[in-house]
């Protein structure tokens, strides 16, 4: 079988050529706030910028050592709160170990109507109601989504299985798929038997971490396969999913790098614009 290899960049391109316009009368900006030099969350706040500036969108980029404390950070989030200037904020993770331990209060005290990450329990808890709710979705499982509407690949009916139960990914994607017709399972380092939940996967999403952690003979022949996975590695960035050995019984297969990463920051500024749309209506 030839599979599909689904690329993120013509999904991105198409969505943020989109949002040019509404971009341009609209004037949202987004604020990065990164503490730290975690060379992850480098490359990620890189790829963030360079696409709000490749569509014209403000943004700006508030970078705090790593020392930092929750105090300072805290007062940093109010003020981003109160500035009518600003659209929608992010604090990019993961924080430093002495902060880590507070991202949930850092997010609670982030306004929902700037939460672009989409993170915040209001926000969580609107997904939960329907599809119509979903008004500031968390970017990747969102991006996620997106690209399955590109590639049309039908989810109603279908059984999703996603590796990890992260706040980031694997929970909100399960919510979205099950708003979707998908029958969803959650599989994560507790799970007994990994393979025999993967197996039955029309729809795979791995979203670990861990390199190659997919091997082929955890795919059902004919799975669409979705690797959410980033791990550098001496042989360069790899996916969960051992892509070599998997795409040849599969469908449809996003690479790592180039499948899912773009549509995340593209899924990112697309809730900046909704934001802005709805903070001007309210
Ligand atoms: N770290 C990895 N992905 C993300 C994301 O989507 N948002 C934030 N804030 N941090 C991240």
């Amino acid at each position: 079988m030839t599979a599909t290899i689904l690329r993120g960049a013509p999904v991105a391109e198409a969505l943020l050529a989109s949002l040019k316009s509404e971009i341009g009368k609209l004037n949202p900006k987004l604020v990065i706030v990164q503490v730290g030099d975690d060379p992850a969350s480098q490359s990620y706040v890189r790829q963030k910028l360079k696409s709000c500036e490749a569509v014209g969108m403000r943004t700006e980029h508030r970078n705090f050592k790593a020392e930092v404390t929750l105090p300072v950070l805290m007062k940093t989030i109010e003020e981003l709160n109160g500035d009518a200037d600003v659209t929608g904020f992010i604090v990019q993770l993961p924080l430093p170990a002495h902060l880590q331990p507070h991202v949930p209060d850092i997010i609670k005290a982030i306004d929902p109507k700037k939460d672009v990450d989409g993170f915040c329990a209001y926000n969580i808890g609107k997904m939960f109601l329907s599809i119509d709710f979903e008004h500031l979705p968390p970017a990747t499982p969102a991006g996620i989504i997106e690209m399955m509407k590109f590639y049309k690949i039908s989810v109603d009916g279908k059984h999703a299985v996603i590796v990890g139960r992260s706040n980031t990914v694997g929970k909100p994607l399960a919510v979205m798929l099950l708003n979707r017709g998908a029958t969803v399972t959650i599989c994560h380092s507790r799970t007994k038997d990994l393979k025999l939940m993967t197996k039955q996967a029309d729809i795979l999403v791995a979203a670990v971490g861990r390199a190659g952690m997919i091997t082929k003979d955890m795919v059902k022949p004919g799975a669409v396969v979705i690797d959410v996975g980033v791990s550098r590695t001496k042989d360069g960035l790899k996916g969960d999913v051992d892509f070599e050995s998997v795409k040849d019984s599969v469908s449809a297969i996003t690479p790592v790098p180039g499948g899912v990463g773009p549509m995340t920051v593209a899924s990112l500024i697309r809730n900046c614009v909704t934001a802005k749309k709805r903070q001007m209506r309210d």
